[in-house]
């Protein structure tokens, strides 16, 4: 089987890849968005609460599962979650564990490929943003986006001034098949390898340049560094009492960790029996916060306000990708070499992006392998034409984005909540708490606090449950409510529910022959 010779190449590796999948467009485009929105400073309080509760106790079970998973000879979701939830039901929620990094890859790679343009015109030259009001100038912002994003019309992409929106997805599409083919330790690990320290570097040099900026406009002395930073930090503690803010929270949460999405479960599936996870996981996790607080936290919320003034911000700040493609090269046009800086800080983005839309592509290829026994090439070939279509949906149905949407929403954080239940009740309660501790912590650098064994028994699925419940009550119903209202929506429904259901029939055919060759699918036998 082609699967057994995937490995990582090194320790540093397997944290450095999973850190690649974490730190994205989510660090830098999804959180500065939603913690100004919801209380600034005080943002943090829910912030945190769920990273401690939530984010940090499913991750360890992510990462346990997976390798004990990779132990008894499985790397996909749905084979994982059988052998650890023991039997049918938790093998087939499993086919959660592959649709929701597939589905998201549909228009996250999208996504990606915006950044793709934005640093290409940047490097040659800038977005050539004029106009002598403000105003005029967001307004070329907006129509330059419209633009990338093929936004006034489904389809639009085909038409002759849109050229470059095709040729960059293809260019992204094809570079991310490329690494995944390449397999683990040449593919991935090769590319996290780089692109961190990257990353790193070119977001320093953004947020120096930011920090830096002092009162640019003297006719407007309220807009400098300080109250950019207030305006992001200030705590409103108001906010508090709001549920939309703790559920924003946890989803952040989810979203930026990439906990409960399918993929930690298969990277830590190739980890060796006594590889450390626990550290690992910890570590992993830290570097995202600092990638996330530290620089997707401090530079484009600030900088839109040191050069737009409050209200202009506060107007542009509010969706979740618009602060990062209206907003700052608005900025960027009034900070001195903001050619230089705009073209770095997409290329930024760019990295974060293929960092984690590869994370997204390795869990799927992986499942194709290992439930129809396909070669590596043949995987590829298949994953590209599948990917291939749901990308083409999102890409064709472009107009005011609504495909995108319908997809982030019901996909990229409805099911996470149900995979991330899955895997906390198939970790504390058919595992065990204390057999699944015991097996967190083979060949552990550090010991997780027991704390934690009441923590992922009883409070994170509880805490779970009642954000989901709320999330549902408030959001769901517009949502369904769309499905009437336009048709795209009930494509974008029709796409998920084909994916779940082909997803769902490869899982019985890999199962039955997967069974037929004598492997323990059902996790009856002890380890
Ligand atoms: N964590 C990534 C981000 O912050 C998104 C992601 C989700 C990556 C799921 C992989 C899987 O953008």
């Amino acid at each position: 089987m082609a699967q057994k010779e995937q490995s990582w190449g090194s320790r540093v590796g397997v944290i450095l890849a999973v850190a690649g999948s974490a730190v994205g467009l989510g660090n830098f485009l999804r959180f500065p968005g939603n913690a100004a929105q919801n209380g600034g400073g005080a943002f943090m309080i829910p912030y945190f609460t769920a990273l401690i509760l939530l984010g940090f106790p499913i991750g360890w079970a992510e990462w346990t599962i997976g390798r004990y998973g990779g132990r008894k000879g499985f790397h996909s979701a749905p084979m994982i979650l059988g052998v650890v939830g023991k039997g049918r039901v938790a093998r087939y929620l499993g086919v959660t564990g592959v649709l929701v990094p597939l589905v998201v890859y549909f228009y996250y790679v999208v996504i990606e490929s915006w950044c793709l343009q934005y640093a290409f015109k940047y490097f040659t030259g800038g977005l050539g943003i004029r106009g002598a009001a403000v105003a005029d100038q967001v307004a070329a912002s907006t129509d330059t986006f419209a633009l990338v994003t093929a936004q006034r019309a489904d389809g639009a992409m085909f038409h002759a001034d849109h050229m470059s929106v095709l040729v960059a997805f293809l260019a992204t599409f094809v570079l991310n098949l490329y690494f995944v083919h390449r397999g683990l330790s040449k593919g991935v690990e090769l590319v996290c390898r780089y692109a961190m320290p990257v990353m790193a570097i070119c977001g320093l040099a953004v947020l120096i340049r930011v920090m830096t900026l002092g009162t640019p406009d003297p006719s407007h002395p309220d807009q400098n560094v300080l109250t950019g930073l207030g305006f992001m930090w200030n705590p409103n503690f108001s906010k508090l009492s709001d549920a939309k803010t703790w559920m924003a929270a946890a989803g952040q949460v989810f979203f930026t960790l990439s906990v409960g999405f399918g993929v930690i479960i298969n990277y830590a599936s190739y980890l060796k029996k006594k590889d450390d996870v626990v550290l690992s996981g910890l570590t992993a996790s830290a570097t995202n916060e600092f990638f996330e607080v530290a620089l997707g936290g401090m530079i484009t919320i600030p900088a839109a306000v040191i050069f737009l003034g409050l209200a202009l911000a506060q107007k542009t700040t509010g969706g979740t990708f618009s602060t990062g493609f209206i907003a700052l090269p608005v900025v960027f046009a009034h900070m001195p070499f903001g050619v230089v800086f705009g073209g770095l800080w997409f290329f930024m983005l760019f990295l974060a992006a293929i960092t984690s839309s590869l994370s997204m592509l390795q869990p799927v290829r992986a499942f194709l392998m290992e439930t129809l026994d396909l070669e590596g090439g043949l995987a590829t070939a298949v994953l590209g034409a599948v990917t291939f279509v749901g990308c083409g949906f999102v890409m064709f149905f472009s107009k005011d984005l609504i495909a995108l949407d319908t997809l982030d929403f019901w996909v990229g954080t409805f099911v996470i909540f149900i995979l991330a239940a899955l895997q906390l009740v198939a970790f504390g309660w058919i595992f065990g708490i204390d057999r699944g501790f015991a097996e967190a912590e083979h060949g552990a650098l550090m010991r997780i606090p027991r704390i934690f064994k009441f923590i992922m028994k009883y409070v994170a699925p509880t805490y779970l449950l009642v954000v989901f419940v709320m999330f549902c009550v408030q959001n769901v119903p517009s949502y369904v409510r769309s499905l009437s209202e336009t048709p795209i929506a009930v494509y974008s429904w029709l796409l998920i529910l084909g994916a779940i259901a082909v997803i769902a029939a490869v899982t019985v055919l890999g199962s039955r022959r997967l069974r037929a060759r004598g492997m323990d699918i059902d996790g009856k036998e002890e380890v």
